[in-house]
């Protein structure tokens, strides 16, 4: 039986196998490579997704766990605009290799659906990786962000 969900606002229809880890499907199905691989085993946040707005490491969801629901991976985070968060990472001038990061912005990004106003054991509940250790400006780019969203 085919999976059916919606990935960055586009219905999908999926006939492979269904206990396949959604990241795959992402990188290799959709072409959505802006989702990482790090550790494949749901420790480093590399592959971070947002499922109807929560942040998930798709290296341990299977495609059939989003079925009928709603992914949003890094391209499809903008508007017309670069969302809060993105324009936040810009200014603080947060990414250096740049790979942990679009796990690091959507897992910002439901930080702040869920609470607007994050205090630093709430920014510390984000446990993704980051090799290049810009942990110190991911956290003045998420109270940058959580200023601009409250305005
Ligand atoms: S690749 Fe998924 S948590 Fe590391
Ligand atoms: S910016 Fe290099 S791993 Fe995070």
């Amino acid at each position: 039986m085919n999976t059916r969900f919606i990935v960055n606002g586009v219905e999908r229809d999926f006939a492979g196998d269904s206990e396949m880890p959604l990241l795959w499907y992402l990188r290799d199905h959709a072409r959505l490579t802006g989702t990482k691989f790090g550790c494949g085993s749901g420790i480093c946040g590399a592959c971070t997704v947002l499922v109807e707005g929560k942040a998930q490491r798709s290296c341990m969801l299977p495609v059939a766990a989003v079925a009928g629901r709603s992914v949003t991976t890094i391209e499809g985070l903008a508007g017309p605009e670069l969302h809060p968060v993105q324009q936040a990472w810009l200014e603080e001038d947060v990414a250096q290799c740049g790979y942990c990061q679009a796990g690091q912005i959507l897992a910002a990004v439901a930080l702040l659906k869920r609470n607007p106003e994050p205090g630093p054991d709430d920014v510390e509940s984000i446990t993704n990786l980051c090799r290049c250790g810009t942990y110190v400006r991911i956290r003045r780019a998420i109270a940058r962000a959580a200023r601009e969203m409250r305005r």
